[in-house]
Protein backbone atom coordinates (compact mmCIF):
# COMPACT_ATOMS: atom_id res chain seq x y z
CA UNK A 1 0.00 0.00 0.00
CA UNK A 2 1.12 3.33 -0.90
CA UNK A 3 2.16 5.03 2.38
CA UNK A 4 0.67 8.36 2.17
CA UNK A 5 1.00 8.96 5.89
CA UNK A 6 1.55 6.62 8.94
CA UNK A 7 1.14 6.93 12.79
CA UNK A 8 4.79 5.65 14.16
CA UNK A 9 5.99 6.25 18.03
CA UNK A 10 8.01 9.28 17.03
CA UNK A 11 4.96 11.01 15.35
CA UNK A 12 3.19 11.19 11.41
CA UNK A 13 5.34 10.04 8.64
CA UNK A 14 4.50 11.13 5.35
CA UNK A 15 5.37 10.52 2.15
CA UNK A 16 6.95 13.78 0.97
CA UNK A 17 4.67 14.94 -2.34
CA UNK A 18 6.52 17.44 -3.09
CA UNK A 19 9.30 15.45 -4.08
CA UNK A 20 7.65 12.68 -6.08
CA UNK A 21 7.72 10.53 -8.77
CA UNK A 22 11.86 11.20 -8.64
CA UNK A 23 12.13 10.37 -5.03
CA UNK A 24 10.38 8.71 -2.65
CA UNK A 25 11.69 10.33 0.90
CA UNK A 26 9.61 10.81 4.09
CA UNK A 27 9.05 13.72 6.53
CA UNK A 28 8.72 12.93 9.86
CA UNK A 29 6.31 15.81 12.08
CA UNK A 30 6.57 15.14 15.38
CA UNK A 31 4.80 18.38 17.00
CA UNK A 32 1.67 19.61 15.66
CA UNK A 33 3.57 23.12 13.42
CA UNK A 34 4.99 20.87 11.45
CA UNK A 35 2.06 18.72 10.78
CA UNK A 36 0.29 22.64 9.60
CA UNK A 37 3.94 23.12 7.51
CA UNK A 38 3.52 19.76 6.14
CA UNK A 39 -0.22 21.05 5.14
CA UNK A 40 0.87 24.81 4.05
CA UNK A 41 3.91 23.12 1.60
CA UNK A 42 2.09 20.26 0.42
CA UNK A 43 4.70 17.30 1.44
CA UNK A 44 0.52 15.68 2.24
CA UNK A 45 -2.05 17.19 0.06
CA UNK A 46 -5.71 15.94 -1.10
CA UNK A 47 -8.57 16.52 0.50
CA UNK A 48 -9.48 13.54 2.91
CA UNK A 49 -5.40 13.11 3.51
CA UNK A 50 -4.92 16.74 5.42
CA UNK A 51 -8.06 16.63 7.21
CA UNK A 52 -6.50 13.06 8.99
CA UNK A 53 -3.29 14.64 8.55
CA UNK A 54 -4.82 17.62 11.40
CA UNK A 55 -6.09 14.65 13.36
CA UNK A 56 -2.61 13.52 13.63
CA UNK A 57 -1.34 16.66 14.32
CA UNK A 58 -4.19 17.63 17.27
CA UNK A 59 -3.22 14.07 18.89
CA UNK A 60 0.50 15.06 18.66
CA UNK A 61 -0.07 18.20 20.04
CA UNK A 62 -2.10 16.79 23.03
CA UNK A 63 1.06 13.96 23.44
CA UNK A 64 3.40 17.12 23.65
CA UNK A 65 1.72 19.73 25.85
CA UNK A 66 3.34 20.59 29.12
CA UNK A 67 0.35 21.48 31.14
CA UNK A 68 -0.98 18.92 33.93
CA UNK A 69 -4.48 19.09 33.64
CA UNK A 70 -7.14 19.52 31.23
CA UNK A 71 -8.86 22.52 32.27
CA UNK A 72 -5.05 23.99 31.67
CA UNK A 73 -4.95 22.39 28.53
CA UNK A 74 -7.96 23.99 26.81
CA UNK A 75 -6.27 27.05 26.13
CA UNK A 76 -3.68 25.26 24.46
CA UNK A 77 -6.23 22.67 22.41
CA UNK A 78 -7.98 25.78 21.25
CA UNK A 79 -4.84 27.21 19.64
CA UNK A 80 -3.44 23.92 18.18
CA UNK A 81 -6.77 23.76 16.77
CA UNK A 82 -6.62 27.33 14.96
CA UNK A 83 -3.44 26.57 13.90
CA UNK A 84 -3.97 23.24 12.06
CA UNK A 85 -7.18 24.99 10.77
CA UNK A 86 -5.33 27.94 8.94
CA UNK A 87 -3.18 26.08 7.04
CA UNK A 88 -5.81 26.03 3.78
CA UNK A 89 -9.14 27.02 3.71
CA UNK A 90 -11.26 25.17 0.82
CA UNK A 91 -11.02 21.58 1.77
CA UNK A 92 -13.93 20.85 4.53
CA UNK A 93 -12.59 17.92 4.97
CA UNK A 94 -9.94 19.70 7.32
CA UNK A 95 -12.58 21.30 9.37
CA UNK A 96 -14.77 18.57 9.35
CA UNK A 97 -11.60 16.56 10.85
CA UNK A 98 -11.05 19.02 13.58
CA UNK A 99 -14.38 20.01 14.55
CA UNK A 100 -14.58 15.80 15.12
CA UNK A 101 -11.87 16.30 17.59
CA UNK A 102 -12.76 19.68 19.27
CA UNK A 103 -16.25 17.76 19.78
CA UNK A 104 -14.63 14.75 21.43
CA UNK A 105 -12.62 16.95 23.58
CA UNK A 106 -15.29 19.02 24.68
CA UNK A 107 -16.96 15.99 25.81
CA UNK A 108 -14.35 14.64 27.78
CA UNK A 109 -13.31 17.74 29.58
CA UNK A 110 -17.31 18.48 30.22
CA UNK A 111 -17.18 14.62 31.93
CA UNK A 112 -14.12 15.37 33.86
CA UNK A 113 -11.43 12.96 31.90
CA UNK A 114 -8.35 13.51 33.00
CA UNK A 115 -5.81 14.89 30.75
CA UNK A 116 -3.76 11.53 29.93
CA UNK A 117 -6.92 9.53 28.61
CA UNK A 118 -8.23 12.59 26.86
CA UNK A 119 -4.71 12.47 24.88
CA UNK A 120 -4.69 8.41 24.08
CA UNK A 121 -8.83 9.02 22.90
CA UNK A 122 -7.56 11.54 20.59
CA UNK A 123 -5.20 9.82 19.25
CA UNK A 124 -7.47 6.82 19.06
CA UNK A 125 -9.89 9.53 17.45
CA UNK A 126 -7.02 10.45 14.74
CA UNK A 127 -6.54 6.03 13.97
CA UNK A 128 -10.81 5.77 13.85
CA UNK A 129 -10.43 8.51 10.88
CA UNK A 130 -7.38 7.25 9.47
CA UNK A 131 -9.19 3.49 8.91
CA UNK A 132 -12.28 5.15 7.78
CA UNK A 133 -11.24 7.01 5.03
CA UNK A 134 -10.03 3.66 3.56
CA UNK A 135 -12.98 1.99 4.33
CA UNK A 136 -14.77 4.70 2.92
CA UNK A 137 -12.97 5.31 -0.50
CA UNK A 138 -13.77 0.91 -0.99
CA UNK A 139 -17.08 1.18 -0.90
CA UNK A 140 -17.24 4.51 -3.08
CA UNK A 141 -14.68 2.90 -5.28
CA UNK A 142 -16.77 -0.52 -5.75
CA UNK A 143 -20.49 1.75 -6.07
CA UNK A 144 -18.30 3.92 -8.73
CA UNK A 145 -16.72 1.08 -10.81
CA UNK A 146 -20.28 0.16 -12.11
CA UNK A 147 -20.35 3.58 -13.84
CA UNK A 148 -17.67 3.20 -15.86
CA UNK A 149 -16.89 1.74 -19.06
CA UNK A 150 -16.36 -2.32 -19.51
CA UNK A 151 -13.34 -0.86 -22.77
CA UNK A 152 -12.03 2.63 -22.54
CA UNK A 153 -10.81 5.83 -21.52
CA UNK A 154 -11.25 7.53 -18.15
CA UNK A 155 -9.82 11.10 -17.66
CA UNK A 156 -9.27 12.51 -14.10
CA UNK A 157 -7.85 15.89 -13.41
CA UNK A 158 -4.75 16.18 -10.13
CA UNK A 159 -4.69 13.28 -8.23
CA UNK A 160 -7.56 12.05 -6.10
CA UNK A 161 -5.74 8.66 -5.42
CA UNK A 162 -3.90 6.71 -2.44
CA UNK A 163 -1.61 9.91 -1.90
CA UNK A 164 -4.83 12.10 -1.42
CA UNK A 165 -6.32 9.70 0.51
CA UNK A 166 -4.99 7.35 3.59
CA UNK A 167 -5.22 4.83 1.14
CA UNK A 168 -7.03 3.74 -2.37
CA UNK A 169 -8.18 6.90 -3.16
CA UNK A 170 -11.41 8.57 -4.18
CA UNK A 171 -11.75 8.85 -8.04
CA UNK A 172 -8.52 6.94 -8.40
CA UNK A 173 -10.23 3.82 -6.04
CA UNK A 174 -13.15 4.32 -8.64
CA UNK A 175 -10.42 2.98 -11.55
CA UNK A 176 -8.81 0.82 -9.28
CA UNK A 177 -12.26 -0.75 -8.23
CA UNK A 178 -13.43 -1.01 -12.05
CA UNK A 179 -10.09 -2.69 -13.04
CA UNK A 180 -10.03 -5.18 -10.02
CA UNK A 181 -13.70 -6.38 -11.77
CA UNK A 182 -11.64 -6.65 -15.00
CA UNK A 183 -12.88 -3.84 -16.91
CA UNK A 184 -10.34 -3.02 -19.34
CA UNK A 185 -9.97 1.15 -18.06
CA UNK A 186 -6.90 3.26 -19.92
CA UNK A 187 -6.60 6.56 -17.59
CA UNK A 188 -5.78 9.51 -19.06
CA UNK A 189 -4.03 11.75 -16.41
CA UNK A 190 -4.22 15.90 -16.82
CA UNK A 191 -0.62 16.48 -15.72
CA UNK A 192 -2.59 19.19 -13.80
CA UNK A 193 -0.66 22.92 -13.81
CA UNK A 194 1.05 24.32 -12.03
CA UNK A 195 1.66 21.48 -9.52
CA UNK A 196 1.74 18.99 -11.85
CA UNK A 197 -0.53 16.74 -9.42
CA UNK A 198 -1.47 14.44 -12.51
CA UNK A 199 1.75 14.04 -14.00
CA UNK A 200 3.71 13.33 -11.07
CA UNK A 201 1.29 11.99 -8.54
CA UNK A 202 -1.38 10.07 -10.54
CA UNK A 203 0.93 8.83 -13.28
CA UNK A 204 3.24 7.48 -10.18
CA UNK A 205 0.62 5.55 -8.34
CA UNK A 206 -1.18 4.29 -11.09
CA UNK A 207 1.89 2.49 -12.62
CA UNK A 208 2.92 1.33 -9.62
CA UNK A 209 -0.57 -0.60 -9.69
CA UNK A 210 0.32 -1.45 -13.63
CA UNK A 211 -2.50 0.29 -14.96
CA UNK A 212 -2.34 1.69 -18.20
CA UNK A 213 -1.72 5.51 -17.86
CA UNK A 214 -1.19 8.41 -20.18
CA UNK A 215 -0.32 11.65 -18.82
CA UNK A 216 -1.76 14.35 -21.26
CA UNK A 217 -1.05 18.43 -20.99
CA UNK A 218 -4.29 20.13 -19.46
CA UNK A 219 -4.83 21.83 -22.74
CA UNK A 220 -5.04 18.30 -24.96
CA UNK A 221 -8.65 17.25 -23.63
CA UNK A 222 -11.02 18.62 -25.94
CA UNK A 223 -9.02 17.56 -28.84
CA UNK A 224 -8.59 13.52 -27.02
CA UNK A 225 -12.73 13.63 -26.10
CA UNK A 226 -13.42 14.67 -29.75
CA UNK A 227 -11.01 11.99 -30.82
CA UNK A 228 -13.30 9.40 -28.91
CA UNK A 229 -11.06 8.35 -26.50
CA UNK A 230 -12.22 9.28 -23.11
CA UNK A 231 -15.78 7.47 -22.46
CA UNK A 232 -15.78 8.83 -18.89
CA UNK A 233 -14.44 11.56 -16.62
CA UNK A 234 -14.07 10.69 -12.96
CA UNK A 235 -12.47 13.46 -10.09
CA UNK A 236 -12.29 13.90 -6.42
CA UNK A 237 -13.40 17.07 -4.89
CA UNK A 238 -12.32 19.27 -2.23
CA UNK A 239 -15.89 20.76 -0.90
CA UNK A 240 -19.51 19.98 -2.17
CA UNK A 241 -21.85 22.37 -1.53
CA UNK A 242 -25.55 21.63 -0.48
CA UNK A 243 -26.59 21.93 -4.17
CA UNK A 244 -23.92 20.21 -5.70
CA UNK A 245 -21.79 22.36 -6.90
CA UNK A 246 -18.38 20.88 -6.25
CA UNK A 247 -14.73 22.47 -5.69
CA UNK A 248 -11.99 20.46 -6.57
CA UNK A 249 -8.37 21.28 -8.45
CA UNK A 250 -8.53 24.48 -10.73
CA UNK A 251 -8.91 23.66 -14.12
CA UNK A 252 -11.66 20.78 -13.15
CA UNK A 253 -14.40 23.12 -14.50
CA UNK A 254 -13.08 23.01 -17.66
CA UNK A 255 -12.70 19.14 -17.51
CA UNK A 256 -16.51 19.10 -16.62
CA UNK A 257 -17.58 21.54 -19.95
CA UNK A 258 -15.27 19.92 -22.00
CA UNK A 259 -17.65 16.57 -21.24
CA UNK A 260 -20.48 17.91 -21.49
CA UNK A 261 -19.90 19.58 -25.11
CA UNK A 262 -18.95 15.94 -26.12
CA UNK A 263 -21.54 14.04 -24.47
CA UNK A 264 -18.97 12.57 -22.17
CA UNK A 265 -20.43 11.76 -18.09
CA UNK A 266 -18.69 13.71 -15.56
CA UNK A 267 -18.49 11.95 -12.01
CA UNK A 268 -17.06 13.15 -8.72
CA UNK A 269 -16.25 10.61 -6.13
CA UNK A 270 -15.62 12.08 -2.60
CA UNK A 271 -16.41 10.78 0.90
CA UNK A 272 -19.10 12.49 3.20
CA UNK A 273 -15.97 14.40 5.18
CA UNK A 274 -16.33 16.32 1.53
CA UNK A 275 -20.02 17.46 1.19
CA UNK A 276 -20.86 20.61 3.25
CA UNK A 277 -24.35 21.22 3.91
CA UNK A 278 -23.68 24.17 5.59
CA UNK A 279 -22.27 25.93 2.24
CA UNK A 280 -25.07 26.71 -0.09
CA UNK A 281 -23.63 26.76 -3.44
CA UNK A 282 -20.47 26.85 -5.10
CA UNK A 283 -20.17 30.43 -4.77
CA UNK A 284 -19.88 30.35 -0.68
CA UNK A 285 -16.89 28.11 -0.98
CA UNK A 286 -13.38 29.96 -0.39
CA UNK A 287 -10.92 29.09 -2.87
CA UNK A 288 -7.49 29.36 -2.04
CA UNK A 289 -5.04 31.18 -3.82
CA UNK A 290 -1.00 29.67 -3.53
CA UNK A 291 1.78 31.28 -3.99
CA UNK A 292 2.70 32.87 -7.23
CA UNK A 293 6.44 31.02 -7.47
CA UNK A 294 3.92 27.38 -8.41
CA UNK A 295 3.08 29.25 -11.72
CA UNK A 296 6.71 31.37 -12.35
CA UNK A 297 9.23 28.87 -11.48
CA UNK A 298 9.09 24.78 -12.60
CA UNK A 299 11.81 22.84 -11.23
CA UNK A 300 13.68 25.76 -9.87
CA UNK A 301 13.70 27.82 -12.94
CA UNK A 302 11.42 31.27 -13.41
CA UNK A 303 9.49 30.56 -16.79
CA UNK A 304 8.00 34.09 -16.79
CA UNK A 305 9.69 37.59 -17.28
CA UNK A 306 9.73 39.58 -14.33
CA UNK A 307 7.02 42.03 -13.06
CA UNK A 308 4.71 40.21 -15.05
CA UNK A 309 0.92 39.49 -13.44
CA UNK A 310 0.45 35.99 -11.89
CA UNK A 311 -2.55 34.28 -10.74
CA UNK A 312 -2.65 30.93 -8.89
CA UNK A 313 -6.43 30.14 -7.47
CA UNK A 314 -5.77 26.53 -6.31
CA UNK A 315 -9.27 25.36 -6.81
CA UNK A 316 -12.32 26.27 -9.00
CA UNK A 317 -15.74 25.20 -8.69
CA UNK A 318 -18.01 23.23 -11.24
CA UNK A 319 -21.57 23.78 -10.83
CA UNK A 320 -23.68 20.97 -10.29
CA UNK A 321 -25.60 20.63 -13.70
CA UNK A 322 -22.00 19.19 -15.24
CA UNK A 323 -22.10 16.48 -12.65
CA UNK A 324 -23.85 13.21 -13.82
CA UNK A 325 -23.12 11.34 -10.66
CA UNK A 326 -21.46 11.91 -7.02
CA UNK A 327 -20.56 8.55 -5.76
CA UNK A 328 -20.17 8.49 -2.32
CA UNK A 329 -18.92 5.36 0.10
CA UNK A 330 -23.45 6.20 0.95
CA UNK A 331 -24.26 5.49 -2.56
CA UNK A 332 -24.18 7.19 -6.05
CA UNK A 333 -26.57 10.42 -5.74
CA UNK A 334 -27.96 12.10 -8.71
CA UNK A 335 -29.82 15.08 -9.21
CA UNK A 336 -31.67 17.12 -8.02
CA UNK A 337 -28.36 17.06 -5.56
CA UNK A 338 -29.88 19.24 -2.96
CA UNK A 339 -32.28 17.03 -2.78
CA UNK A 340 -30.30 13.63 -2.76
CA UNK A 341 -27.83 15.15 -0.60
CA UNK A 342 -30.07 15.96 2.01
CA UNK A 343 -31.86 12.75 2.07
CA UNK A 344 -28.36 10.87 3.16
CA UNK A 345 -27.53 13.99 5.72
CA UNK A 346 -29.07 12.19 8.95
CA UNK A 347 -26.27 9.28 8.41
CA UNK A 348 -23.86 12.59 8.97
CA UNK A 349 -21.35 12.06 12.09
O1 LIG B 1 -4.08 21.18 -3.90
P1 LIG B 1 -4.31 19.72 -3.68
O2 LIG B 1 -3.31 18.84 -4.32
O3 LIG B 1 -4.51 19.41 -2.21
O4 LIG B 1 -5.71 19.47 -4.40
C1 LIG B 1 -6.24 18.17 -4.39
C2 LIG B 1 -7.47 18.02 -5.17
O5 LIG B 1 -7.98 18.96 -5.76
C3 LIG B 1 -8.10 16.67 -5.15
O6 LIG B 1 -8.76 16.40 -6.34
C4 LIG B 1 -9.13 16.62 -4.00
O7 LIG B 1 -8.53 17.04 -2.81
C5 LIG B 1 -9.71 15.28 -3.82
S1 LIG B 1 -8.57 14.17 -3.14
C6 LIG B 1 -9.31 12.69 -2.86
Amino acid sequence: MIPTLAWTPEGVRFIDQTKLPLEESYVLATNYEQVADAIVTMVVRGAPAIGVSAAYGIALGALGTKTATAAEFAPEFAAICERLAATRPTAVNLFWAIDRMKRLFETLLAAGAPLAEIKQKLLAEAHAMYEEDIAACKTMGAFGAALLPQDGGVLTHCNAGALATCGYGTALGVIRSAVEQGKHIHVYADETRPFLQGARLTAWELIADKIPTTVICDNMAASLMKAGRIQAVVVGADRIAANGDTANKIGTYNVAILAREHGIPFYVAAPWSTIDLATVTGEDIPIEERPAVEVTHHGGKQLTPNGVGICNPAFDVTPAKYIAAIITERGVLRAPYSESLRQLEPLKK
